[in-house]
């Protein structure tokens, strides 16, 4: 494969973390997972580190963490659905890696995000309704950012993975 790396994007719940650790596995890379890195930089949860020190915050550790992590090489890199509202990382995830996006179908987003409180974002009165506004604003960046997309919905990890691989042999 020419690419350096291969990093994933997306909105929150369509199945980054899963299928970046499918196609490392299947590609012998290695995988690297933006939020977890910062978690465990932070030495606190995403969600803590929203409510004791801010968005704005969070977005400039998200953004030296892509620059660390683009500097390596073969790596599957799985990223927050925030990534792409900072132009320069979209420059520089396209600049060091083959961009995929993923998607999935409103309401398989909605079950899937629904199911814990670790995403601030959504943590609000009418959660639908934030991922509603968010995903509007975002589709623009998700699709100028990625060289393909994938929908994950109704998909196992392991079959949006193999669909992955596929369309990056094609565009080669
Ligand atoms: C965010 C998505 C989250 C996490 C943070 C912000 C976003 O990651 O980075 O809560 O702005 O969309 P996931 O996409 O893995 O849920």
């Amino acid at each position: 494969m020419k690419t350096e790396n291969i990093l994933l994007i997306g909105f929150m719940g369509t199945g980054k973390t899963s299928v970046a650790r499918y196609l490392a596995r299947k590609i012998k890379w290695q995988v690297l997972d933006i939020d977890t890195e910062i978690e465990k930089a932070e030495k606190r949860s995403i969600a803590q580190i929203f409510s004791d020190s801010g968005e704005p915050y969070f977005r400039r550790v998200e953004r030296r963490m892509l620059q660390k992590a683009l500097k390596k090489k073969k790596r599957v890199i799985s990223t927050g659905g925030g990534i792409v509202v900072n132009p320069l990382n979209i420059r520089d995830m396209q600049s060091k890696s083959t961009v995929v996006c993923l998607t999935a179908g409103q309401r398989e987003i909605y079950s899937r995000t629904s199911k814990n409180k670790k995403r601030p974002l959504l943590n609000t009165k009418n959660a639908f309704q934030t991922m509603q506004k968010l995903l509007k604003s975002r589709r623009p960046l998700y699709k100028k950012a990625a060289a393909f997309s994938v929908s994950t919905t109704g998909q196992t990890a392991c079959e949006s993975a193999k669909k992955i691989i596929k369309k990056l042999g094609q565009t080669k």
